[in-house]
């Protein structure tokens, strides 16, 4: 039988203290390892709670990535493409909420208590996270949920973290960017190291019966309109030839873009915590490491890349 949430919850508090322990980046919150990531501290229980007792169901869709590596796009898409039926987008949910208000972290959602929320979602449910695959929840990746992954080059995703985290309450002024660089090449950030969490869902995707769509970042921002077709029909729900004809994957595409979500008035301030949420629409550009990496830094994490996925044969 399934234990209970406060069971496991309690149990998990105090191993939690035996795991390694980082200072991470912020005054605020440590990071421990577990399993082999460095997840947040203050994560963690209900991210083990979560793993025990998760139950997912039919139809459910997960949407995964590493931080900053394009989350809030994907789930923008995801929700629009999955419900285009039920929400016209001159009246869309999305026109008065934040991506992450309509897709919320699912271990979030445990580590705040607050999973009786996932119950309440209508279905098609469409779940967020940031778990790596091996501590995904068996009942996700048992029942063959659709999950979609996005990745991105790792020097940028360096430099938008950089650059959310220095606006974080609890950011550590005294931690310059050739720091939270090391630690970074040290596997050393929320859900980090990069690699192992890229090559884990790489290399689950290529499984026969794996129910992964592999995305990259850099290959949505040249090719949109293809992304949100091969979305479309890894979830089921393919555009039919009308409403190709109709320019329905063109207005998605320009609904979800970048300019358009970072100028609504929802996503210029408003926030729960430490994020708001203007910290999420940036600058969006491919290759801003340029901006702010000497050539030598990029070298020395493109070594440590080309190194660390060998194994996996995937490349960027
Ligand atoms: P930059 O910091 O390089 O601008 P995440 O959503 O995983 O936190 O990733 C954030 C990155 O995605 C930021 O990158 C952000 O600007 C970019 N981004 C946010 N919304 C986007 C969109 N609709 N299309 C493309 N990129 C987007």
């Amino acid at each position: 039988s399934i234990p209970s949430i406060q069971e496991v919850d309690c149990k998990y508090k105090s191993i939690i203290l035996t795991f390694e322990k980082r200072a991470g980046w912020l005054t605020t919150s440590s990071l421990r390892n577990y399993k082999g990531f460095w997840l947040p501290e203050g994560l963690l229980p209900g991210t083990m709670v979560m793993e025990e007792t998760f139950q997912s169901h039919p139809g459910d869709v997960i949407v995964a990535s590493f931080p900053k590596s394009g989350t809030t796009w994907l789930k923008a898409l995801t929700f629009t493409i999955l419900h285009r039926n039920k929400y016209a987008l001159s009246s869309h949910p999305l026109l008065k909420l934040n991506p992450h208000d309509c897709v919320r972290i699912t271990e979030h959602s445990y580590a705040t208590q607050d999973e009786q929320y996932l119950e309440t979602l209508p279905s098609p449910r469409i779940l967020g996270t940031h778990l790596p695959y091996s501590i995904l929840p068996e009942s996700i990746t048992t029942s063959r949920c659709p999950i979609i992954y996005i990745c991105r080059e790792p020097k940028d995703v360096i430099v938008s973290l950089w650059h959310m985290i220095t606006r974080y309450e609890g950011f550590n002024k005294s931690f310059p960017f050739t720091k939270a660089f090391e630690l970074f090449c040290d596997g050393e950030m929320p859900f980090g190291p990069v690699w192992d969490h890229v090559s884990e869902y790489y290399m689950n995707s290529l499984h026969p019966c794996a129910k992964i769509l592999f995305l990259k970042y850099e290959e949505m921002m040249k090719d949109p309109v293809n992304g949100v077709m091969k979305v479309a029909n890894f979830i089921g729900c393919p555009f039919s030839e009308e409403e190709i004809k109709n320019g329905l994957v063109e207005e998605i595409v320009e609904f979800c873009s970048f300019n358009k979500l970072k100028d609504l008035d929802v996503n210029k301030t408003s926030g729960k915590g430490n994020v708001q949420n203007d910290y999420l629409f940036r600058k969006a550009v491919v290759g801003d490491w340029q901006n702010h990496m000497t050539p030598e830094m990029a070298i020395k994490l493109d070594n440590i890349t080309k190194e660390k996925l060998h194994n996996s044969g995937f490349t960027y």
